[in-house]
């Protein structure tokens, strides 16, 4: 290397390090480790049986998610993209300068697009991403932080609750908390009530929420997103079961529990369970759990709600988020709605 070259990525580097600011919320760790195991002892001894969702989310069951976002039959971040791709400039006028907080940033793929129109009309921008993966947010705020030589990025590493809480303040003219991806449908009516009330909590009057969701559509494109020809969601369901078997020194057989999901018509949400092929006995030594499952006995994995404009403006709009902006595609599968907090 050319000792210019050497100067120049040394430089580049130091003013990463001066740009990069990383807050782990200790605390919020704390929390999850301590309750951990709690809630599978807790789904796995009730009837029906049920496991949280972010139980997917080991390094494998991450990979796996982006594969998913990446299948053909899988629309929905694919749609958001084009959504985002064209309206982020409409954002980026409407918000003008501000700070970006985004939950469950993951890899921040499709923040680019939203960070380009910010960038595009030459406003400051501050981005605050937030997630439980500390190692996920570190490196995707490098990469960022390498190819946006203007951005400031101050990410948290925690629950949505704990960093919500904890937001430093901004010298930035406004805020943004966006929420994108359609994650709001793995939440029930009641986490999501919970969950706004939180936003609420975190903005103050005229700052900006911008939420994307998957819309009501029909069964017959809703079941191939979710049973994909690949088999990647199959593999991405039982995963699960690996991880707990790490987790919590567990003997989950994975050949022995098959993926099964479906569209819930009357409910509106994709329920994705895990089906016991035969009658078996699993133990996970961690937790003291003994767990007996009949042959064909079915345990959730995730619920997927779907949604319809007019009823989640409404539900936005009694938490004091007014809607301003609805984005949609051509074929209306996927909503990107930006409220404003008001008075
Ligand atoms: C993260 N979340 C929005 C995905 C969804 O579509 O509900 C998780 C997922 N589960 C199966 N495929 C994708």
């Amino acid at each position: 290397m050319s000792i210019s070259k050497a100067v120049s990525n040394t430089s580049t580097q130091n003013s990463i390090e001066k740009r990069l600011q990383i807050k782990r919320l200790v605390e919020a760790t704390k929390i999850v480790t301590s309750t951990a195991g709690r809630d599978v002892v807790k789904g796995l001894t009730q009837n029906p049986k049920s496991l949280p969702a972010y139980y997917f989310y080991d390094d494998r069951g991450s990979e796996l998610f982006e594969e998913i976002c990446e299948l053909p039959e899988y629309y929905l971040t694919r749609t958001e993209r084009i959504i985002l791709q064209q309206y982020a400039s409409e954002i980026a006028e409407i918000t003008g300068s501000c700070e970006l907080v985004e939950l469950g940033s993951g890899s921040s793929t499709k923040t680019r697009i939203l960070l380009d129109a910010y960038q595009q009309l030459g406003y400051p921008l501050r981005y605050l991403p937030i997630d439980v993966s500390a190692g996920m947010l570190e490196n995707s705020a490098r990469q960022l932080l390498a190819d946006y030589p203007a951005l400031q990025v101050y990410a948290l590493a925690g629950t949505y609750e704990m960093a919500l809480a904890q937001l430093p303040t901004t010298d930035l003219p406004t805020r943004m908390i966006g929420f994108i991806g359609s994650s709001l449908g793995n939440l029930n009516a009641q986490e999501c009530d919970v969950f706004f009330s939180q936003i609420t909590s975190a903005l103050q009057v005229g700052e900006y929420f911008l939420l994307g969701i998957d819309l009501h559509k029909s069964k017959e494109i809703l079941e191939p997103a979710y049973n994909d020809s690949q088999g990647v969601t199959a593999a991405f369901n039982i995963n699960m079961l690996e991880h707990l078997n790490r987790r919590f020194e567990g003997n989950f057989d994975r050949t022995q529990f098959e993926h099964w999901s479906f569209y819930n018509e009357v409910e509106h949400q994709i329920e994705m369970h895990l089906r016991s092929v035969r009658s078996q006995t699993v133990q996970l030594k961690a937790l003291n759990l003994t767990v007996n499952f009949d042959q064909g006995e079915t345990i959730l994995t995730e619920i997927s709600r779907k949604f319809d404009l007019d009823t989640i403006q409404q539900q936005l709009q009694t938490k004091g988020l007014v809607p301003i902006h609805t984005w949609t595609d051509s074929n209306q599968w996927f909503g990107l709605l930006l409220c404003q907090m008001q008075a």
